[in-house]
């Protein structure tokens, strides 16, 4: 794996010339693929229109963040034609959290519930991302339980544990039964192929120290997914930024199993990622001065790297507190920290 240091000019980087009819401006044939290879950048002027610094919970020359419900900012985002390159983003998992607000997202009853509800989110992000751009989404797996309120485990888990989880409850006998692994990942993935989406991969992050399982009958869960959507066939992709470099001096792409240690609620968001994690999906699918958005941004680990490599960036969450420190690593960024 390359360097995870900031390459500040990585977004900035200025198209080539244009030459001959039948070659481009990015200096290759004119190829579908190629053509890929050479987006049309989003005009500056998104970002001043006075409309949307006015929705904005942050707007600067290169970032706004909104505090809204996603589906409002998607959509919002739609009506004033901000498209964008790259889509970064870890939704709640099911079942794992409460984030202590109405409508959000992950304790839907039924975990079908859950994955209809992501569908909305993604369905209203195909009209914002680019027919070049790509969708990554990090999503990890849970248990069916059964067992009703937890009696000690809240006191042990008080980030994890609120009360009476979706899992806990009575479930159906088929998905929903207990010791149930409910495949949620998977079923999302078949979810957006069915509704279109290309399934590129489906990258397993792998976490060398995770929090212990406290089961005697299974294997230990050590990954989560991360999965890699694309609108068309053609896409930007650069696997040169993010390739293995072979001895012979030749690049090839990353592998789909990437092992890096977890966050750990370090940036004060119960559920955030590290950077590394988004490593890879920003540098490789976001083209020079392209835009990254999250629209499930947390404490905004997704912006911050892109700010840092030189992107431009969009956030979105529900929470005001989270979206504050989105603005303020933004502005760590800017001013160099
Ligand atoms: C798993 S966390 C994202 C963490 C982020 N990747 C980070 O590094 O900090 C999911 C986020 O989705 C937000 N969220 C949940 N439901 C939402 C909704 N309906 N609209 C907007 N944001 C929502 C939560 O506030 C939470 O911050």
């Amino acid at each position: 794996m390359s360097t995870n240091k900031p390459d500040r000019s990585a977004g900035r980087e200025p198209p080539l010339p244009p030459s001959s009819k039948s070659i481009g401006a990015n200096g290759l044939k004119q190829t579908p693929a190629n053509r890929a290879l050479n987006p049309e950048m989003t005009p500056h002027e998104v970002f001043r229109k006075r409309a949307v610094k006015r929705r904005a919970f942050y707007a600067d020359r290169r970032h706004l963040v909104f505090n809204d419900p996603v589906e409002d900012a998607l959509r919002f985002l739609k009506k004033h034609e901000i498209e964008v390159d790259c889509i970064v983003t870890s939704p709640p998992f099911y079942g794992q959290r409460d984030y202590g607000f109405e409508g959000q997202i992950g304790l839907e009853k039924h975990p079908r519930e859950y994955i209809k509800r992501l569908m909305q989110v993604f369905d209203l992000c195909l009209p914002v991302l680019k027919k070049t751009g790509s969708l990554w989404v990090n999503l990890g797996d849970t248990y069916w339980s059964g067992k009703g309120a937890t009696k000690s485990g809240e006191k042990k888990q008080p980030a994890r544990r609120f009360g009476i989880r979706p899992q806990d409850k009575p479930g159906d006998g088929i998905w929903t039964k207990p010791k149930q692994l409910l495949l949620v990942p998977h079923r999302f993935a078949i979810a957006m192929q069915d509704a279109g989406w290309l399934v590129r991969n489906d990258n397993v992050w792998i976490k060398p120290n995770p929090i212990p399982d406290q089961v005697r009958d299974r294997c230990s869960i050590s990954h989560e997914y991360v999965f890699h959507f694309t609108k068309e066939r053609w896409y930007y992709f650069n696997r040169h930024i993010v390739g293995r470099e072979m001895p012979s001096g030749s690049t090839m792409p990353p592998l789909d199993t990437w092992q890096i240690p977890p966050s750990r609620g370090a940036k004060g968001h119960k559920a955030a990622f590290s950077e590394e994690l988004v490593r890879i999906p920003v540098l490789a699918t976001t083209p020079p001065q392209g835009i990254v958005l999250d629209p499930f941004a947390g404490s905004g680990t997704t912006l911050g790297f892109a700010s840092k490599h030189g992107f431009r960036s969009i956030a979105i969450d529900m929470k005001p507190e989270y979206c504050e420190q989105t603005v303020k690593l933004l502005k760590g960024v800017s001013s160099g920290d």
